[in-house]
């Protein structure tokens, strides 16, 4: 079920986490599938929810990062980056600490974990309202694209959610940056809303973990992903006539029919915020989707690595 983000919805939404309960809620990047991460009933929910493998290990989700220094040993370099890039887009993989509550199950046996400080109001009012760690996948089937609105919630996982809380569409549109802080070289294990650029700022440098898909360093990054029914053509600079085209900036093909452009004058963020919505629409009517070239620089290697995953062999 929907319901708006008032407060006394978020209210009752944290009394349903607290008793086991899924919630999706919305973050900056893309609604997550919440439930008490402490708790192996509620994080084992999640993962029949999403049909999600139980190897892939879930980012816990914490209020700030005094709190999320009871899970994790912090690094120099995690302490760094958590204060330049928290809250945000931003999830750090570090070492749990021994008495870290959370469930080995939403670790997926790691001895590592992933934690974000979220910065969207409902997502901070929500974690207040549970007083729980929440552990939070994207709210969407497995394999699948992730969703920026409730209702695409609502279409790829229904009635496996107990609640949906509704807070219009996400503003970054893309996963939040997955980054290994385990030593003192960041390594991008996954690029996301805060882009190489901006960690190499603080970091000097970073260090990008290679995704080869028979040993993805985050367990997460399987080749196939985000993928839409339709089949995805990259770098097209042509269009057939049975292609929908998935634009980006001003450009001269003929011919075209179905059309959605990531940004008409050419702005990597604004791609990025459209990229999940885009691709949903045209996946609804279209079997074969051709994209135009992205550049490959700041938050276009993020949109970059969602459609290589969207356009990969599907397993
Ligand atoms: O923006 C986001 O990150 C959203 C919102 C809801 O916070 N969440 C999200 O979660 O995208 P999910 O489960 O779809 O992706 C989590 C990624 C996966 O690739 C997973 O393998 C990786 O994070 N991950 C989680 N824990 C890890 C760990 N300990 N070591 C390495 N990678 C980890
Ligand atoms: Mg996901």
């Amino acid at each position: 079920m929907i319901v708006p983000a008032t407060p006394d919805n978020i209210a009752e939404a944290g009394k349903r986490l607290k008793n086991g309960g899924l919630v999706a809620f919305p973050t900056e990047t893309v609604y997550g599938l919440g439930a008490d991460a402490t708790s192996d009933t509620a994080v084992a929910r999640i993962f029949a929810a999403k049909n999600r493998p139980d190897f892939n290990p879930l980012i816990v989700h914490m209020p700030d990062l005094n709190t999320a220094t009871t899970l994790a040993d912090f690094t120099d370099l995690g302490q760094k980056i958590a204060e330049t890039f928290w809250p945000g887009p931003m999830s750090l993989v570090l070492r749990r600490k021994s008495d870290c509550p959370v469930s080995h199950l939403a670790a997926a046996g790691l001895k590592t974990i992933a934690i974000r400080v979220p910065a969207n109001a409902t997502a901070q009012e929500l974690l207040g309202a549970a007083g729980v760690p929440i552990a939070a996948p994207s709210a969407n089937a497995s394999g699948k694209i992730s969703p920026t609105e409730a209702a695409h919630v609502q279409e790829s996982l229904g009635d496996a959610v107990d609640r949906i809380i509704d807070d219009g569409p996400c503003l970054v549109g893309l996963e939040s940056t997955v980054v290994d802080c385990t030593s003192n070289t960041p390594v991008v294990l996954r690029p996301g809303g805060v882009t190489s650029e901006q960690i190499e700022s603080i970091a000097g440098s970073v260090a990008v973990s290679d995704g080869s898909p028979n040993k993805p360093a985050s367990p997460g990054m399987l080749q196939s992903h985000y993928a839409p029914d339709a089949a995805i053509r990259l770098n097209a600079t042509s269009v057939d006539v049975d292609e929908a085209l998935l634009s980006f900036g001003v450009h001269h093909l003929s011919d075209v029919g179905m059309e959605r452009n990531l940004s008409p004058t050419a702005n990597l963020q604004e791609a990025a915020a459209n990229l999940f919505r885009m691709l949903r629409e045209l996946d609804a009517t279209a079997s074969r989707i051709a994209v135009m070239p992205i550049p490959d620089r700041d938050l276009g290697r993020a949109v970059n690595d969602r459609l290589q995953r969207a356009a990969a062999p599907k397993n």
